[in-house]
């Protein structure tokens, strides 16, 4: 029995095609033409007015991201509980303070009621982090309008979400600065891997410098400041480039997914599918469904059938690591995070394999 993963890498022959050729052309050194397309590729898809820098994770966009914004010791960082730890990790490493603010329920994303909250009260915020998770958008417009009345950056986490929309714009189009990521387990992937975009040239310059070990551009090495190397390869990007012309096709395939499962579970009792709101458009990155009190029950069930299932993020005001960050709020994610199940949700998941997941899943139902 084959096992099935949550959210693996789909490697197609054009795919191979792209890397053979990157390969044959010798640009292998890291940085090269392919950088430049990719990086060219993403701006036209989310934003033409955007400037971008391939760096090797999301992490490392976000860390760019906020040392450009000049956050250091001393600075608080608003952003939601209910993610990745990825999220909230660069402002540790700058020397800051993050601040969590609770879901609202519509789409799990940061509540504009509890942000606003948090401006109000708090001091030295230097930027507020947005995450669109599992590929649904927040509630930009209140956000955006939050920032620009307290006068706070924006930092858009699109991770999770390239290919989504809000009121008819891209995830990664807003904010001051966005950022996606080209993890393995992405909507598209070039193994490990991210891309920071914004608006503003001088930053993404800026960026691309730190990024690169903050080298001056004269003919011999020279440092006045500490860089980093966190530059995307450039074979990597010719695969992110050939990954992302299929991106439309890939979000019909994953909602698929998340329609089949809806069909065969969301009328279950006490179960539901991830809410979407109708203002936007999501990429179906994973299928997440309501599962209650039996949520480790169904992940260890799967598990005896070689399939990965993940409750979803657990809140990071409930990580060890981030005990002393205050949250506003923080029941609604634990609630979230107590009864809901990401289910494997991968592009090349067949109906077969999907069928697997039901079967297993509705056998706990009973
Ligand atoms: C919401 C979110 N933010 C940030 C990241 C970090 O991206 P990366 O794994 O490329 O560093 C991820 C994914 O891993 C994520 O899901």
């Amino acid at each position: 029995m084959s096992r099935i993963y949550l959210s693996p890498p789909e490697i197609r022959p054009e795919d191979y095609t792209a890397l053979d050729a990157v390969l044959a052309s010798n640009w292998v050194a890291p940085v090269g033409p392919h950088l430049e397309a990719f990086e060219s590729a993403i701006c036209s898809r989310v934003d033409e007015k955007r400037h971008a820098v391939a760096v090797n994770s999301g992490t490392a966009a976000l860390h760019l991201a906020l040392l450009v914004l000049g956050v250091g010791a001393g600075d608080a960082v608003l952003c939601p509980t209910l993610t990745f730890a990825a999220s909230a990790n660069p402002v540790r490493y700058c020397g800051a303070e993050p601040i969590f603010i609770d879901s609202e329920a519509q789409s799990w994303n940061m509540d504009p009621a509890l942000l606003e909250a948090a401006l109000q009260s708090e001091e030295n915020i230097k930027a507020v982090v947005v995450v669109h998770l599992y590929g649904q958008c927040a509630e930009m417009d209140a956000i955006e309008a939050l920032c620009r009345k307290y006068k706070v950056a924006l930092i858009e986490d699109a991770a999770e979400a390239l290919g989504a929309t809000y009121e008819g714009r891209p995830a990664g189009s807003f904010g001051d600065l966005s950022f996606f990521s080209f993890n393995g387990n992405k909507i598209i992937t070039t193994s490990g891997g991210g891309m920071l975009l914004s608006g503003n040239r001088d930053w993404i310059e800026k960026a691309r410098y730190l990024a690169t070990q903050a080298r001056q551009p004269v003919r011999h090495y020279e440092h006045r400041e500490i860089g980093y190397n966190y530059r995307l390869s450039n074979v990597l990007a010719a695969l992110g480039t050939s990954q992302l012309a299929r991106l439309d096709a890939i979000i019909e395939q994953r909602k698929e997914h998340y329609l089949a499962y809806k069909d065969a579970l969301g009328g279950l009792d006490g179960f539901a599918m991830m809410p979407l709101r109708d203002n936007g458009t999501p990429n179906y990155w994973l299928s997440c469904v309501q599962v209650g009190d039996r949520r480790d029950a169904i992940v260890e069930a799967l598990e005896a059938e070689s399939i990965e299932a993940r409750p979803i993020w657990k809140p990071l005001h409930m990580q060890p690591v981030f005990t002393t960050s205050p949250c506003y709020g923080g029941a609604q994610a634990e609630r979230l995070f107590a009864e809901w199940l990401c289910l494997p949700s991968g592009t090349s998941l067949t109906a077969a394999e999907r069928q697997r997941v039901i079967t297993v899943v509705r056998a706990c139902a009973v």
